[in-house]
């Protein structure tokens, strides 16, 4: 069995009377693509937010490696190897490519500045960019851009949340190509819309529907579950 890198017991969050994330049981093994699905709404940016620590749970426990992280802020956790793309990444559009990747770098206090810049920039295909201002990118390159400074980050843990939205087919695929050599060294958790995406790289999915796991599987056992065709995947399923 593969040894569990990141851990969520009981893990809730309610918004008013709305129990967005409602007692949340998951465990992320060392080495894996997990997809994280569901209709919007049901509580996966929640969910992810209280992983990394951008928001509190009301209740509930969460480990990394073993370690109760449940009460540290964000940044600490960042520390101890858990990055978000949304959250540690948003980028600084009037810097360049190359200052954005730097400052993630220098937070994670890389010694050799300029090479970890380049690594991160390379492993996204965005070398030839590094001059550029940031905020002049295309959305898509905006995106990978994120990406390349949640690597610099040199997390155990990487957590995407939607990361091919606004991508073209092509740099899809570049970026399934990309998530495919990050493991099994970084661990990835991705919510992902894009159903050809998840069948493709997950080795595992985690179905959420109103705050609550309903189903958990390999792909094939996702999309052979009766619930998840009934709750999620429906008639319109982009995997087909
Ligand atoms: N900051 C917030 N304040 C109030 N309600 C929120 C907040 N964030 C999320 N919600 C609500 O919690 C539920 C889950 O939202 P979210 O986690 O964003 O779902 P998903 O990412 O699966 O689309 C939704 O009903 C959403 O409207
Ligand atoms: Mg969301």
């Amino acid at each position: 069995m593969a040894a569990v890198i990141l851990q969520a017991k009981g893990l809730a969050k309610a918004y008013g009377g709305l129990k967005a994330v409602d007692g949340v049981d998951f465990a992320l093994n060392a080495g894996e693509i997990h997809a994280l699905i569901g209709p919007n709404g049901a509580g996966k940016t929640t969910f992810v937010s209280l992983l990394s620590g951008r928001i509190a749970p009301d209740a509930g426990q969460i480990t990394l490696a073993g370690q109760d992280v449940t009460a540290l802020p964000a940044h600490l956790r960042v520390r101890k190897g858990i990055a978000y793309t949304f959250q540690i990444t948003s980028i600084y559009p009037r810097l360049s490519v190359f200052d954005n990747v730097a400052l993630a770098a220098q937070s994670q206090g890389a010694r050799d500045l300029a090479g970890a810049v380049g690594v991160a920039l390379g492993r996204v295909g965005m070398q030839g960019l590094a001059g550029q201002e940031a905020g002049t990118l295309s959305y898509g390159h905006q995106r990978l851009l994120e990406l390349a400074m949640g690597l610099a980050l040199k997390p155990k843990v990487l957590i995407l949340d939607e990361p091919t939205q606004g991508l073209a087919a092509g740099e899809i695929d570049d970026f399934g190509a990309l998530v495919r050599s990050l493991v099994p060294h970084t661990t990835v958790l991705m919510i992902e819309h894009n159903m050809e995406v998840v069948m493709d790289l997950a080795h595992r999915i985690t179905v959420l529907n109103f705050g609550r796991v309903l189903a958990q599987g390999t792909p094939a056992e996702i999309r052979a579950n009766p619930a998840v065709q009934a709750a999620y995947l429906g008639t319109d399923d982009a995997a087909a």
